[in-house]
């Protein structure tokens, strides 16, 4: 029988490779650079399974692909792709939940830690020679240790973030989601609150939830205006849920203390942005998964996903389960 043509558009080790070529032809994108997408241009017609992220897979590019089955999607999110198109088309969408919780739950603590302890300043304060003194109350940060922890977007990132605020940290946990979450509660002594509430009680508001229609922008100018002067508002989920610039003004305002902010509006940040002139914003390169071990976990995720869709098997992250017949 003839093998199913898959399109790689990101490098997968050594192991998953030889993984992928003993079941189906592999063609990959190296880059996704303007040669890298004239050969994905290409490649299309003939595929019929696509693996890969950070790329906007819209219809444009997909009706170059009569064949398609399935896309894996190497990411947790899936803001990249139009699910009510692939659903239409029959195409079976897969992602990788789960392998990267703990990971990115560790990214935002890392920026919760950053910013309240201003780590990153004040580490190149010391690398630029500028340590000549003790230092004084201008260079203190602000504790996190029992400091209440708001939670924007219970899923499971959320759950790992209150996990360590709550056991590590000692933090009083409040969060916000579409409905209250008894077990999460139980386990951590979360409370749920109003979007409104928790923006003005928390210390650290982070945002773990995924990019929607209804969560684009849901972070803009009101929202900021109800936060306090000390909070610090931390971002591991998607930029657009934040209006950017109503952050910029936010933080140049001294609505907020400072920023940690793993996501952007557009990524990458241009190197001009606003938010790099400000001391108190931590900028990090979408590094929420980016451990060796996780990302590996991710691409295996994915290469099973995308192996069992080609073989028939319902893959064990379908996305757009209306699609499976079972
Ligand atoms: C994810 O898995 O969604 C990460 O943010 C990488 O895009």
């Amino acid at each position: 029988m003839m093998k199913k043509q898959v399109v790689l558009y990101k490098k997968l080790s050594p192991a998953l490779m030889t993984r992928l070529h003993e079941r189906v032809e592999v063609t990959l994108i190296d880059s996704l650079d303007s040669a890298g997408l004239a050969q994905l241009r290409d490649a299309l017609p003939h595929a019929h399974g696509l693996l890969g992220a950070s790329l906007k897979l819209d219809a444009d590019l997909l009706d170059l692909a009569p064949n398609l089955e399935a896309i894996a999607s190497v990411s947790v999110g899936v803001d990249n792709y139009d699910i009510d198109y692939l659903t239409e088309r029959r195409i079976l969408l897969s992602n990788t939940p789960d392998v990267l919780t703990e990971t990115t739950a560790d990214t935002g603590f890392a920026l919760i830690l950053a910013t309240a302890r201003r780590v990153v300043e004040l580490a190149n304060m010391v690398r630029a020679g500028q340590w000549n003194r003790n230092i004084g109350p201008a260079q203190f940060g602000s504790d996190v240790h029992g400091k209440t922890l708001g939670i924007i977007g219970m899923g499971r990132i959320g759950e790992a973030l209150a996990q360590r605020g709550h056991f590590g940290f000692g933090m009083p946990v409040i969060y916000h989601s579409h409905s209250p979450k008894p077990a999460v509660e139980q386990r951590f002594s979360a409370q749920y609150r109003s979007l409104t509430e928790l923006l003005q009680q928390a210390d650290f508001i982070c945002l773990t939830l995924p990019l929607t229609a209804e969560t684009e922008g849901l972070i803009g100018v009101e929202q900021f205006a109800l936060m306090r002067p000390e909070s610090i508002f931390i971002n591991i989920s998607r930029g657009k849920v934040v209006d950017e610039a109503a952050l910029i003004e936010a933080l140049r305002a001294g609505q907020i203390r400072a920023a940690g902010l793993d996501v952007f509006e557009r990524e990458p940040l241009s190197p001009d942005s606003p938010l790099l002139q400000l001391n108190n914003v931590v900028a990090t390169p979408h590094i929420g998964s980016a451990t060796h071990e996780t990302r590996e976990a991710m691409a295996q995720c994915a290469v099973d996903n995308l192996l069992a869709a080609l073989a028939g098997e319902r893959p064990v992250n379908l996305v757009n389960p209306v699609v499976w017949k079972g």
